[in-house]
């Protein structure tokens, strides 16, 4: 009898985030696929002291408070953080209202932790989730540059190539929030899988995918429809789309089934400089130059298979 592959270890490091959320309750959902070691806030879409916050919430509504939660980087490398309350609202989480987390914060800071935890860990053997600005990485990789032999893979959500931007003309939220972190993850030499607004605007909620979450009958389903109702509004104003992209999740998707997602192995590079582009993802998806495939930027997504992924997951949840 051929043994059960142990479950992949894995570090979210985020920015809660409605989508970000449905991103740390997919996971928490899959034990079997997914080991969560621990998750790392950072500041993104709101502040540090909210989105560790928002964390502990999360963690709390999947029934996992045995998980280590622990804060980040309150401001990206170099410059000031900007965040995005016209999307995600006042508390990252507007939408449902949940009460305050009564489990604690870890002791420790999330890069110390990140250092600790891959420095324990066999060459190859954990892959990093981040879902927000890369400050933390960045900054973990920059302390302890050893410890990038101990990452498996990172999957990442940022950048965009046909999309090009959404916080700019050109960019994408979070590797804009710090293209200096961004730069050095990108040419940090780990093996990238990178999902991109080219993707993530294919990942669409509808009425029908909605409601589904909502008639799961438990309260994480109906968690994932009231957030996806939220922040549902703004997307469809802009784009006049019928719904809003579920970002993040793809990242978890993609480690529950690779098959739902397709990309090229590509050269990507970040722009840091130009006040015009600055966080722009500068993917070679025709391959017209010689510079060396770092990541693998995806492209599209079966957006049936990974709603049917995701409800089933969220399905049981508390
Ligand atoms: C990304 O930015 C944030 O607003 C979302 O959580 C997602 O990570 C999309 O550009
Ligand atoms: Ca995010």
């Amino acid at each position: 009898m051929v043994a059960p592959m142990a479950p992949r270890k894995i570090i979210i490091d985020t920015d809660p985030g409605q989508d970000d959320a449905v991103a740390i309750l997919l996971a928490l959902a899959a034990p079997e696929d997914l080991d969560v070691l621990g998750i790392t806030a950072v500041a993104g879409n709101v502040p540090l002291a909210l989105t560790q916050k928002n964390v502990r919430i999360i963690c709390e509504l999947a029934g996992r408070t045995d998980i280590p939660v622990y804060a980040g980087a309150d401001a990206p490398l170099r410059h000031k953080l900007v965040t995005a309350e016209h999307v995600h609202g006042k508390t990252g989480l507007d939408g449902p209202r949940l009460p305050d987390p009564q489990m604690p914060l870890a002791d420790g800071h999330a890069v110390d932790f990140i250092i600790e935890t891959l420095t324990a860990q066999p060459a190859g053997t954990v892959t990093l989730v981040p879902l927000g600005p890369l400050t933390n990485i960045a900054t973990a990789f920059e302390k302890a540059p050893h410890i990038t032999g101990k990452v498996a893979e990172i999957v990442l959500m940022g950048g965009a190539y046909f999309e090009v931007g959404n916080i700019t003309p050109t960019a994408e939220f979070n590797i804009y929030v710090d293209p200096e972190a961004a730069e050095i993850v990108f040419k940090s030499g780990v093996p990238l899988t990178v999902m991109p607004l080219d993707v993530t605007h294919k990942a669409l909620t509808t009425r029908p995918r909605v409601e589904a979450f909502r008639n799961l009958g438990n309260q994480s389903g109906r968690m994932v429809a009231e957030w996806t109702d939220f922040f549902e509004r703004f997307d469809k104003e802009k784009y006049g789309s019928a719904g809003a992209p579920l970002h993040d999740p793809c990242t978890i998707a993609y480690l529950l089934d690779p098959d739902l997602f397709k990309g090229r192995h590509i050269n990507v590079e970040i722009e840091t400089q130009s006040q015009l582009t600055r966080g722009m993802t500068v993917a070679d998806w025709w391959r017209v130059t010689d510079r060396p495939a770092n990541a693998t930027f995806m492209g599209d997504v079966d957006a049936d298979g990974f709603f049917r992924l995701l409800t089933q997951r969220i399905a049981r949840l508390p």
